[in-house]
């Protein structure tokens, strides 16, 4: 989508809709007060009305209720209704006129966000119909502002279009996004920037690194996997930052096998990935000043006559040996070996996302991700930038109690506890193993990932995390 910032008056606007925003107490733009269709316009939260002025034409009131009420969320979720709204008028321009506030330039990213990802659509594997042909959809957005918020609208952007693309991502059926198809993304972003390298390891090469968790999870699958690694050399005077992604591209919970309903969501088992590997992207595309190292551990679950089997024993990258007691605990068995690798690999602290535990809906539902973390700063800093990025984090506690649940009888570790307890804490607990000292933080986002339902994100995939983790990368750049 094309952004730009312009400051012509209401009256001169060009674009196919004009969007203004109507606060609860607050009249209309006075050129507009006595156009028809006014009388309708309504300021309460997330009220549309279109109302028709001689120039221009067809305005959409969006109202923004309190004003006092008026932050960057509430503009995402204005601005993905009204995207919706002039995707039925078949509208292909937008203009915004921006309201005023205190902090523009987090109102101006709101707006951004919202409506490009509120025109988000996945439609690629439906035939075209002659008799109804779908709308070319919103390709320009017109922000009527001064002209200081464009940095802002800039940055909004580039964030936003990387989450769409880590939504399709997750969308594509998993015959199409093999772990090939995602290190083949993580190729394409590294060839598009000078900054960004890549490195890709097979099965064969997963081997011979002893790298026993992914081993275990790939030997079921006729699909080859791949361990992803994707560097971004910033510079600037900071750590390297670790970021961890889940890529699972099906789990069927191998020989544990998961029952059908729902099993065709298991291609989003990605997610984390997907997250990820499109962060790199917007961080690069960014310039942001700082190094990243990126590693996404990527495989089927499958069950076969080669699949790993309950009460098998592993050894772990890192050397620890693990019983796995459930074939359906596979993503914490290739996130021990990737968080490994990354913090040999000169991660000074590291970020795991993951679509880990079905018990994180049950505790947080969609609203919030889990995180759960071995240091309070890294935390902190994590729940900060989910409160301006409204990609929202609520923390879980570490305690050795936790710990003791994923203690082995014969192995050090078992992946699976047998009493079901805390089931998101402890398989951060089974993670923590693998980091040592290294500040960690885990995100658990099987509840935020897919389904979640807010008026930006929509039903299906959600692309959760691409702007909490390049917002993360921003507060450490310098
Ligand atoms: N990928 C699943 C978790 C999941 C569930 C993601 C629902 C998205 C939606 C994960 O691999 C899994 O199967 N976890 C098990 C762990 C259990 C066997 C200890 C779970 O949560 O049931
Ligand atoms: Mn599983
Ligand atoms: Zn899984």
């Amino acid at each position: 989508m094309k952004v730009s910032v312009s400051q012509v008056e209401l009256a001169a606007v060009e674009a196919g809709l004009l969007v203004v925003g109507l606060c609860e107490g607050e009249e209309l733009p006075a050129e507009f007060a006595a156009a028809p269709g006014a009388a309708d316009a309504k300021a309460s939260f997330k009220k549309l009305a279109v109302i028709h002025p001689a120039q221009p034409t067809r305005v959409l009131v969006v109202g923004l209720g309190k004003r006092e009420d008026l932050d960057p969320e509430r503009a995402r979720i204005a601005a993905a209704l009204a995207a919706k709204e002039a995707g039925k008028l078949k509208v292909a321009s937008l203009a915004w006129a921006v309201p005023e506030h205190a902090d523009r330039d987090a109102l101006v990213e709101g707006i951004v966000t919202g409506t490009i990802l509120g025109a988000y659509r996945f439609d690629r594997f439906k035939s075209a119909d002659p008799d109804d042909p779908v709308p070319a959809g919103v390709d320009s957005l017109s922000l009527l502002a001064p002209e200081n918020v464009a940095a802002a609208a800039e940055a909004a952007r580039v964030c936003a279009q990387a989450q769409n693309r880590a939504r399709d991502l997750q969308s594509l059926p998993s015959n199409v996004a093999t772990p090939t198809y995602l290190a083949n993304r993580a190729e394409e972003i590294a060839a598009a920037h000078e900054a960004v390298s890549v490195e890709i390891l097979g099965r064969n090469e997963i081997a011979a690194k002893e790298m026993g968790g992914l081993v275990a999870v790939s030997q079921g699958s006729a699909e080859d996997p791949r361990l992803i690694v994707l560097r971004y050399a910033g510079g600037g005077s900071g750590e390297t930052l670790g970021l961890v992604g889940k890529g699972v591209t099906f789990d069927t919970g191998g020989i544990s096998l998961k029952p059908s309903a729902g099993m065709p969501d298991m291609k989003m088992d990605m997610s984390g990935a997907a997250a990820v590997i499109e962060t790199v992207g917007a961080v690069a595309e960014l310039g942001l000043k700082l190094d990243l190292i990126a590693v996404v551990p990527s495989t089927e679950n499958m069950p076969s006559g080669t699949a790993i089997k309950p009460g098998d024993i592993i050894t772990q990258y890192n050397g620890k040996t693990v019983e796995v007691n459930n074939t359906d605990a596979e993503g914490r068995l290739i996130l021990a070996d990737a968080l490994a690798y990354a913090i040999e690999q000169g991660a000074d602290r590291v970020v795991d996302i993951a679509t880990l535990t079905g018990a994180v809906m049950i505790a947080l539902g969609s609203s919030y991700a889990a995180v759960i973390s071995n240091d309070d700063d890294l935390a902190s800093e994590i729940e900060g930038v989910g409160r301006e990025t409204g990609e929202l984090v609520w923390r879980l506690p570490l305690h050795p109690e936790y710990k003791a649940l994923m203690k082995g009888t014969v192995g050090d570790l078992t992946n699976a506890a047998t009493k079901r307890k805390a089931g998101t804490i402890s398989a951060a607990s089974f993670l923590e193993e693998f980091v040592g000292e290294t500040p960690w933080a885990h995100l658990d986002i099987a509840g935020t990932a897919w389904d979640v339902g807010r008026e930006y994100t929509g039903n299906d995939a959600s692309g959760y995390g691409v702007r909490l983790l390049t917002g993360l990368a921003r507060s450490f750049s310098a």
